[in-house]
């Protein structure tokens, strides 16, 4: 018989891995990388193709000076019908092969841990990959291939939020009615449960959940929120372009719409694109602020411009106002970011978005706010104040709860197992 099996939570910004020892019932370690790829590319033919994983990722695209190929938010290619490869050196990348390279990671360094190959799985997938069925089999499709490609061979599929909760569940002592929030980079999920200390190794736990949903918001829109007030104006939004005099023209919107995910970036990065730009350049004057563009593509700047609103993001939670500062290749950034103007302006229209959401998500499952016991959040995302202060007004501060923001789903995936197997 097997001894172990892992809860696997392939996340837009991190994963992780639980592994769960079935003897003694225990998840008894858990692994986290960043969910990044490095590619640095042959310069010569016949070289081979250097991949970093994790935090090595950085390392290495640093190293190199952003020389390479570098990836994040890979989670968000699954859904991409369009997404077919992406040729890296002299090898063609499909989606679940580049997933399957942050999960070998992990597979890696649990197989040494226990000392042996495990081969089951239990993996976390958000309750939406995508609106579109079509588009949300194929992510799950994928992230399935890339399990197999790594080795795991009996694979179980659980919606992430529902992992969360089995994770508060084992913390509880009394029956309560639950939501449990699971913010992350990419997604805003949510789960209903009737918790039941104590069940945890039932396997129909059906009728105790109450109802899932999810929304393709989390904290890479809240940066890029924060990207389109406080930095797309450092890179020409509000110049103008003069191709007929006297005839101003405000500059393309998709180079901004662009820039405000960093991932998006590279389609700039085309000779059609750096073009247009070039030639925005000179009819706008020359303005320092498309020259800041081009810098910005040409240089390859965009994570490190995007590590920095990451930490004006996760500042403005502890101080009213907050410096979102960027020096780098002759460009420079020197904002303030006060927390009112964060909350009321930046994010609210996407946070209005995720609170419309589980409201007609609540509705529909015909639960009064009132009548829910306790607030499970977690997540990174969950340490933002502002969304913290949105669910204290919605449902009272003393039912909100806090665990592990960067573990519980892991953890709760692994825990989840028995689920599957006892009848
Ligand atoms: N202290 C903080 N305050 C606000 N946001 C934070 C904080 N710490 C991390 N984050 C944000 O949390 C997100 C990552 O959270 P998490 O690791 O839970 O996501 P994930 O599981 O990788 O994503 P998903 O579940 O959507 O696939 C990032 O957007 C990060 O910027
Ligand atoms: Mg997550």
């Amino acid at each position: 018989m097997q001894k172990y099996i892992y809860g696997v939570d392939f996340g837009t910004s991190n994963s992780a891995l639980a592994i769960l020892d079935l003897e003694s019932k225990q998840v008894v370690k858990l692994f986290t990388i960043p969910s990044l790829l490095f590619f640095k590319e042959p310069k010569v033919r016949g070289e081979i193709t250097q991949i970093a994983v994790g935090t090595e990722a950085i390392e290495l695209y640093v190293k190199n000076r952003m020389d390479g190929r570098f990836m994040k938010s890979i989670k968000k290619v699954l859904p991409n019908k369009s997404f077919i490869d992406t040729r890296i050196g002299a090898k063609l990348y499909k989606a679940e092969d580049l997933v399957a390279l942050i999960l070998k990671k992990l597979k890696t360094m649990a197989d040494e841990y226990v000392g042996q190959e495990v081969k089951t799985a239990v993996m976390g997938r958000p309750v939406v990959f995508d609106e579109n069925p079509e588009r949300d089999a194929l992510a799950q499709n994928r992230l399935e291939k890339s399990a197999r490609l790594v080795g795991f061979e009996e694979i179980h599929f659980q919606f992430e939020p529902v992992g969360a909760a089995y994770a508060y569940e084992r913390e509880s002592v009394s029956h309560q009615l639950v939501l449990v929030a699971d913010f992350g980079g990419g997604t805003s999920d949510f789960s209903l449960m009737k918790l039941n200390p104590g069940a945890e190794e039932l396997s129909d736990r059906r009728k105790d959940m109450i109802g899932q949903g999810g929304i393709y918001i989390g904290g890479d829109s809240f940066d890029s929120d924060i990207m389109w007030h406080k930095g797309t104006p450092h890179f020409g939004r509000g110049v103008k372009e003069e191709f007929t005099p006297g005839k101003p023209l405000d500059l393309p919107l998709s180079y901004f719409q662009n820039i405000c995910s960093w991932e998006k970036m590279n389609f700039l990065d085309t000779l059609r694109m750096k073009l247009s730009i070039q030639k925005s350049y000179n009819f706008s004057g020359k303005d320092f602020r498309v020259r800041n563009l081009q810098i910005l593509i040409e240089e390859n700047l965009g994570y490190s411009l995007f590590k920095e609103i990451e930490k004006a993001k996760i500042n403005i939670s502890n101080e009213p106002v907050t410096d979102f500062r960027f020096e780098q290749s002759g460009i420079v950034l020197n904002e303030t970011i006060e927390y009112q103007e964060f909350s009321e302006t930046i994010i609210s229209e996407n946070l209005q978005k995720i609170m419309n959401y589980l409201e007609g998500f609540l509705k529909d499952k015909n639960i009064n706010p009132k009548n829910i016991d306790a607030v499970f959040m977690t997540g990174g995302t969950s340490l933002l104040k502002t969304l913290h202060d949105a669910f204290a007004d919605k449902f009272g501060k003393d039912k909100l709860k806090s665990g592990d923001n960067f573990h519980s789903v892991a953890n709760g995936l692994a825990y989840s197992y028995w689920g599957f197997v006892k009848n």
